[in-house]
């Protein structure tokens, strides 16, 4: 998505790998392949065929969609020449610089593949994490070289967003940190560096905030599920595709801000009151109701076939993507 560095200052490994290659594993192998600049040997681990044949058929459709939306700098057919699968650990990370751990969100799983790792793997090849909440330390506190292991937090769907979060863990180093952005950024991606590794990083916790409130709405009966939504889909969410929230208040003006704040925020300060959504919420899913998946969530889903209304969405975000990146 963005012009490739001179080959002088190439910060891209020769070789990396990819472990793990379930819905994330196989964004995360895009990301690292696709492009001009994409890295030329990527091996995609998993455990048995049967989830490498899924996660083929999953990158297919990923570089399909991208191709057809035009945000694919390079031949669909380069990117898959530079993917390879495996099932064998050792095979997969022989001689690579990179590593992207994306197996299940599971700390004991986690904590003995990065024992695995930091004895396959000489220094100063980069392990990079993409667990969603678990704390570094949790996972990596056994290994001997722990300054070269580094949290790679992506969005879903990984193939389709531009960004992803970087977050250090207390003994990073700051050369691990410098090198993982100047990856994702030759690779055309823009890193959100988290200072500290705090639960939910940044853009879960933006995103909690606000799905927290949504949930509380919805609980105390409120607004509909319909109305909430879409005061985010048509009110919201176009205004942040132009100037974020930092940047909407000070357009917006502070004076006002600051009045509207200081009678609202200790509102949303629920305190004990974060109890009333999270019962709710409980309550829905003690009942069966799982969302998307079995048809039965906030909203019901009759029919609906979750890969393809997934795919859908996918290819909506996509178009959103390819109008930001041709207006610069
Ligand atoms: N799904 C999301 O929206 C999302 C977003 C950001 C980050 N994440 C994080 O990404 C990671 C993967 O999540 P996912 O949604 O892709 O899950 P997933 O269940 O689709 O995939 C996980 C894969 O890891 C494999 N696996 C488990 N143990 C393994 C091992 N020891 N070696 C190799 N493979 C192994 C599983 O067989 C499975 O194919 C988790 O840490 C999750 O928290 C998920």
């Amino acid at each position: 998505m963005k012009t490739p560095p001179s080959p002088s200052s190439n910060p891209l490994p020769e070789r990396a790998a990819v472990i793990g290659a379930g819905l994330m594993g196989a964004g995360i192998a895009v990301v690292l392949a696709g492009g001009v600049n994409g890295i030329e040997n990527v091996s995609v681990m998993s455990r048995s065929e049967q989830s490498i044949s899924r996660a083929r058929a999953r990158i297919d459709g990923y570089v399909a969609d991208l191709a057809r939306h035009g945000l694919l700098s390079v031949e669909p057919a380069i990117v898959h020449s530079r993917l390879r699968f495996t099932t064998s650990l050792p095979d997969a990370v022989s001689g690579v610089g990179l590593v992207v751990e994306s197996v299940t969100e599971d700390a004991a799983t986690k904590r003995d593949l990065f024992t695995q790792l930091d004895d396959l793997v000489p220094p100063p090849a980069i392990l990079a994490s993409n667990t969603s909440a678990l704390p570094i330390a949790e996972f990596a506190g056994g290994m001997t070289h722990r300054d070269r292991v580094i949290i790679a937090h992506f969005l879903q769907p990984a193939h389709a967003l531009p960004v992803l979060e970087v977050v250090r863990g207390a003994e990073t180093s700051d050369a691990t940190d410098a090198a993982m952005c100047a990856i994702w950024t030759a690779l055309g991606r823009r890193p959100l560096r988290m200072r500290r590794d705090e639960p939910g990083f940044l853009i879960n916790r933006l995103q909690h905030a606000l799905v927290r409130e949504a949930v509380r709405l919805l609980a105390d009966g409120l607004a509909t599920a319909e109305d909430i939504d879409a005061a985010v889909t048509h009110g919201l969410a176009p205004r942040f595709v132009t100037a974020g929230p930092i940047r909407q208040r000070d357009v917006n003006g502070l004076a006002m801000h600051v009045k509207v704040a200081s009678r609202l925020w200790p509102e949303l300060d629920m305190g004990d009151g974060a109890r009333v959504p999270i019962e709710f919420l409980k309550a829905i899913v003690a009942a069966g109701g799982l969302g998307l998946e079995n048809g039965r969530g906030f909203y019901d889903w009759p029919d609906a076939d979750p890969a393809a209304v997934r795919r859908k969405l996918d290819n909506e975000l996509l178009a959103l993507v390819k109008s930001q990146h041709d207006a610069g």
